[in-house]
């Protein structure tokens, strides 16, 4: 059975059984403590949480999973796999345990001809938590399942949480027996690799803390609700339907390998080496796809830079399997072809995914050939100090500045003859490795922190009410100080305000916080920030300026207008320069992020390269001129469907509810997802000045703007410095452009000219160096320092012209220079001097050593450059005995 029809037949199973169909979240959810989506039931947690009311009571999905611990891992076996599909059914509050197993059940042994899956009831073990014995009784009861078939195990195997405080629950797991053939007698308990698991049933009620019942520790409360939370393997399922060995054999990764069998000319199951190799780049291009579909970018850290790193694992694996040319345009259309029935967007989307994974592949082969200079000047030290080992820290240097995987390193030393610290290597890896988790270990305590607003996410949502007043009245429902309640704060503290109505725009969508105050008779505080907590808490950061604030108290609520109309120019300006870019970039300029404040935007997209000057004036010419159109806005609430239908366009990796507000700026000119603040009309932006653009990660470009009033002042500025300019130079502004191009083209002229003069003084010195000639046995010579800054051409010169002084005489001239901490040098031997043996080739080994130089010539003429001025001396004196024994 194929992959797709098996998440079909598991959808429609539940689908039947009244769940509603939802569709897979992106890989990437702005939770603090995931880099990705990894199991089905990450888009839910707030309602098992009880924080979001659940817009159904029963659900089903199919997740798309990246589970990134262990990179290294992938290939060497063939379980482990970076991307996978979790196919789950989810009750909020609804059915518990007994509707869990029975709908599982149904599915597993229904026959394939009614839909099912088919598998056969006699192959079929379970384990249940070691103090739920009632799972196993339903079990027993429901499907019949013998009681020698159902084990017992501890927290370690039938807890589930999510790793850290959150939703958890015991949990009961499906396993297929895959025959004697795979491993010991003895059910999941003897081995899991026989007995595959292919379903996880987790009975979600408790409240994990700090530490997790799976390790023993008693949860820290219960959910409101008994809920339930499954998870089948898809992959894992299909390899059992498909009757082959392993997941790499399935029908959505066995063709990946056979492109990189035809790529690269070997052949899949001869060599484990190999196999590895092929099983790292079905595994990583899947995962790659999946990631820059859901609009991860190929970067330095985070989710960047895991992808980046499988990317990389590709090129280095197919180079090593003896590609010769780059392949991963090759992979990533696979993957598409393959992946696409069930996930279209990377079909519609795949010019972009295309150019992404090439882009970082061109960067990677380019850094490869930097990386291998380094390594080869690496191995050049070793051997040239008698050594046989190369650093660990080199290894690493090359790792982690270059990407260049250790084996890489281990298979180009063992050409090279030599071996690698490994060990040191290692040491350092785990250096790195331990500073990543303290990261995230600090991350995972800035979320723990929120939990002193949790009774009040529970009492309900703030009303915002700034869409349609600047004022509002309000209850005070919380203070807080440091992070710990209060019933009062008084005059000079700063204190967080809860309100249960305000309209204060929260810091969002790119827009930032509206300023403002808070007010009652005697009171006045100061709101400095506003942030929301669980997306519907209003939590106002103010400072208390005048009287005190009481818990309970009524005060006004009051926005800054003139601040809240800059910030609706910046964030209207936004959209406007978003709709600026897709019409002269196209629609691969996709949105990565913004920001904007009165006066100010920022906007960073996926794009490959810098931005020509005609791009940039073009896109703040259509945007200028949208504001000029006067446009009105209109905003309106519908559903995300109807939305996209209508060509709005979403954020990648936001998860939008069921209803979204679209702000439509001119029609189909601009139409977005956004619950921001917006002009009435696009006039009321003002002037659009662009800043510049620039990178901000590989394939990330950023453009600047100011709007409204700061775009005027920002120009008056420019106009200031133009008009200071054109004052010093005395010509009208007009003629500055003219007239700076004249003082360049003078400058140059008297640069040269001064070169010029330079020349003529040393060569006017010639004469003194022919005054200064020694006899040296049959031949006369000028050995001497030239003075400091007479580089090697003007060196020639005056050497040359010394030597044409002394006509039948024999003369050798030698001359060391001093420039900018170089020797430049020229030996220069007129032909009776050469009769006499003497050579000027043969003489820079005389002096060479002691400047630390190289160089060599003709018998009349030999240059060169040391890099020792100290020798200089040293130098001389080795000439002049060198010609001494010569001319002797
Ligand atoms: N959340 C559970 C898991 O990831 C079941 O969906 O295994």
């Amino acid at each position: 059975m194929q992959t797709h029809e098996i998440r079909r037949r598991f959808l429609d199973h539940f689908v039947r059984a009244g769940h509603s169909e939802v569709p897979s979240a992106s890989l990437i959810l702005p939770d603090p403590n995931l880099l990705f989506v990894n199991a089905g039931m990450v888009q839910f947690k707030p309602y098992f949480l009880g924080q979001e009311a659940p817009p159904f009571s029963r659900a089903t999905s199919v997740q798309k999973c990246v589970r990134t611990g262990d990179i290294e891992e992938v290939g060497v076996t063939t379980r482990h796999n970076t991307f996978f599909q979790m196919a789950g059914n989810f009750s909020f509050g609804d059915y518990f345990k007994e509707g869990a197993i029975t709908f599982a059940w149904e599915l597993i042994s229904r026959s394939q001809e009614d839909g099912g899956f088919g598998f056969d009831p006699e192959r079929i073990w379970v384990t249940a938590y070691e103090s739920d014995p009632e799972a196993a009784e339903i079990w027993h009861r429901v499907a019949g399942i013998p009681t020698e078939r159902i084990q017992f195990r501890d927290g370690k195997d039938n807890y589930w949480d999510m790793g850290v405080p959150g939703p958890g629950g015991p949990c009961s797991e499906i396993y297929y027996d895959r025959g004697p053939e795979y491993g010991a007698e003895g059910g999941p308990v003897a081995d899991e690799d026989r007995y595959l698991e292919i379903w996880n049933l987790v009975f979600m009620q408790d409240i994990r803390g700090e530490k997790s019942p799976k390790l023993g520790f008693e949860p820290v409360g219960t959910l409101p609700k008994k809920n339930i939370d499954t998870g089948m393997g898809v992959e894992r399922v299909a390899m059992l339907l498909q009757g082959v060995d392993n997941v790499y054999e399935t029908d959505l990764l066995r063709p990946i390998i056979g492109k990189a069998e035809e790529l690269t000319g070997k052949s899949y199951g001869v060599e484990h080496a190999d196999d590895v190799r092929f099983r790292v780049i079905a595994d990583h291009a899947r995962t790659s796809a999946m990631l820059i579909a859901d609009g991860v970018n190929p970067g330095n850290d985070g989710r960047g830079y895991v992808l980046r790193r499988l990317l990389r694992r590709i090129v280095r694996s197919a180079r090593l399997l003896g590609a010769d040319r780059p392949v991963i345009g090759e992979f990533m259309k696979v993957v598409s072809d393959l992946m696409a029935p069930s996930y279209p967007e990377l079909a519609t989307d795949f010019t972009r995914i295309e150019t992404v994974a090439v882009g970082e592949e061109t960067a990677f082969l380019k850094t490869l050939s930097t990386g291998s200079k380094l390594f080869d000047d690496a191995v050049t030290e070793v051997k040239a100090t008698g050594g046989r080992t190369l650093a660990g820290s080199e290894a690493f240097t090359l790792h982690d500045t270059y990407g260049f995987p250790i084996d890489l390193t281990l298979e180009m030393a063992a050409e090279a003859g030599l071996e690698v610290d490994e060990a040191g290597f290692r040491s350092l890896m785990a250096e790195q490795r331990q500073r990543a988790k303290d990261d995230a270990q600090a991350r995972k305590h800035a979320h723990a922190d929120l939990s002193i607003y949790k009774e009040l996410v529970d009492r309900g949502a703030t009303e915002f009410t700034g869409f349609d007043e600047l004022a509002t009245e309000a209850t005070v429902l919380a203070l807080i100080v440091d992070g710990v309640r209060v019933p009062v704060a008084t005059a000079g503290q700063q204190v967080e305000v809860v309100l249960d109505r305000s309209p204060l725009y929260a810091e969002s969508g790119g827009q930032i916080a509206d300023r403002g105050s808070l007010t009652a008779s005697g009171t006045e505080l100061r709101v400095d920030d506003v942030q929301k907590i669980a997306k519907k808490l209003w939590v106002h950061k103010t400072t208390v300026e005048r009287g005190q604030i009481t818990e309970g108290d009524a005060v006004l609520a009051q926005v800054d207008s003139a601040w809240r109309r800059g910030a609706t120019q910046g964030h209207s300006g936004t959209h406007m320069v978003h709709a600026a870019l897709r019409q002269v970039l196209g629609p691969n300029a996709v949105q990565a992020g913004s920001l904007n404040k009165p006066g100010y935007l920022r906007f960073d997209f996926n794009w490959q390269g810098q931005l020509s000057e005609g791009q940039r004036s073009d896109i703040e010419a259509v945007s200028n001129d949208a504001v000029g159109s006067d446009f009105p806005v209109n905003t309106f609430v519908t559903d995300l469907p109807k939305a996209k239908s209508m060509g709005a366009l979403a954020l990648f990796g936001e998860n939008y509810g069921s209803e979204v507000r679209v702000v439509e700026i001119g029609g189909p000119f601009s139409m977005e997802l956004c619950g921001g603040t917006h002009v009435e009309h696009s006039s009321q932006i003002g002037p659009i000045t662009l800043l510049g653009e620039s990178s901000v990660g590989s394939g990330v470009r950023r453009v600047e703007a100011f709007v409204g009033l700061d775009s005027y002042k920002y120009l008056a500025k420019e106009r200031a410095l133009l008009a200071g300019v054109a004052s010093s130079l005395k010509v009208p502004s007009d003629e500055v452009p003219g007239r700076v191009e004249q003082l360049v083209e003078r400058l140059k002229t008297a640069e040269k000219e001064l070169e010029r003069t330079k020349a003529a003084a040393v060569l006017a010195e010639a004469g003194s160096y022919v005054e200064q000639a020694q006899r040296v046995g049959r031949v006369l010579l000028v050995a001497a320092a030239a003075p400091k800054g007479v580089g090697a051409g003007d060196l020639r010169t005056l050497a040359t012209d010394i030597r044409g002084r002394f006509g039948s005489e024999p003369a050798v001239v030698v001359l060391l220079g001093n420039v900018d901490g170089k020797v430049p040098f020229v030996v220069a031997v007129n032909k009776p001097a050469q009769e006499l043996g003497v050579r000027a080739g043969d003489l820079v080994g005389s002096f060479g050593p002691s400047i630390a130089g190289r160089g060599g010539g003709k018998p009349e003429m030999a240059q060169g450059a040391g890099t020792d001025p100290a020798g200089i001396e040293a130098g001389l004196s080795g000439v002049r005995a060198r010609v001494a024994e010569i001319a002797a």
